[in-house]
């Protein structure tokens, strides 16, 4: 089976302070949207449909044009999951196509993540994502007060998240028909009973969102130069 992806794009990337969506703020001259598509090109994912914020047809075509891969546009929706039912919809591939969803602002995902995501559906996984240690000390805050949590128990979740293409369109099927909101789609697979599995994901990948992050993405592309 093929491995296909959805790019969601569709957000304003307000963080970032940026007069542009954030997935057209460029990093050395290339686009964070474009970045996104060609990491996942690198990994051989051959279809790509990227989640675009409205009235941005044009400026997406130009970010994208000559990308290593087939990939379209459809304007993404009111919250991320919407984004990507749409992006869903619009895959052309085969229901028992591998699915990665992928945050565009993850923008710099080296391709060997991107590989371990899929080889982990391949060997029978439901859904996969990728994780990292928690670095900080992390508290809970209740309406008493507040309390230690082990940090030793958590993972921070990246993109890109995996599943077969019909099983991720079910399972936000599910999610939109109950109304339920969640923030990714390893919650969409869990709500619809799914088993998530983790793999290692890596730093490159950090989400993109405060301007401090685009410095730090800059020295990872420094540093991938040298
Ligand atoms: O807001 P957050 O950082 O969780 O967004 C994660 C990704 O989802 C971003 O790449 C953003 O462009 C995308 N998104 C989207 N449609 C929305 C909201 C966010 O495609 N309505």
């Amino acid at each position: 089976a093929p491995a296909v992806a959805v790019v969601v794009a569709a957000g304003s990337g307000s963080r970032l302070g940026a007069a542009v969506p954030k997935a057209l703020v460029e990093l050395d001259g290339v686009t964070l949207v474009r970045r996104a598509v060609d990491a996942l090109a690198e990994a051989g994912i051959d279809e790509i449909v990227v989640t675009i914020p409205e009235g941005m047809v044009d400026a997406f075509a130009e970010a994208l044009r000559g990308a290593p891969a087939r990939v379209a546009t459809v304007v993404g929706g009111r919250i991320r999951q919407d984004s990507v039912r749409r992006g869903l919809a619009a895959l052309g591939a085969a229901a028992d196509a591998i699915v990665l969803v992928h945050d565009a602002a993850r923008s710099l995902v080296p391709a060997e993540t991107v590989r371990g995501v899929v080889a982990a559906v391949r060997a029978g996984a439901d859904c996969v994502i990728p994780v990292m240690p928690v670095v900080d000390s992390v508290r809970r805050v209740t309406v008493e007060g507040n309390e230690i949590v082990d940090r030793a128990d958590l993972r921070a979740v990246q993109t890109p998240q995996a599943a077969r293409l019909q099983t991720l369109r079910d399972a936000h099927a599910l999610v939109e028909r109950d109304g339920v909101e969640v923030t990714d789609d390893a919650a969409v697979c869990e709500y619809a009973g799914l088993s998530v599995t983790l793999v290692p994901g890596h730093r490159d990948a950090l989400k993109i969102t405060e301007p401090i992050d685009l410095v730090l993405a800059q020295a990872i592309l420094e540093q991938r130069r040298q």
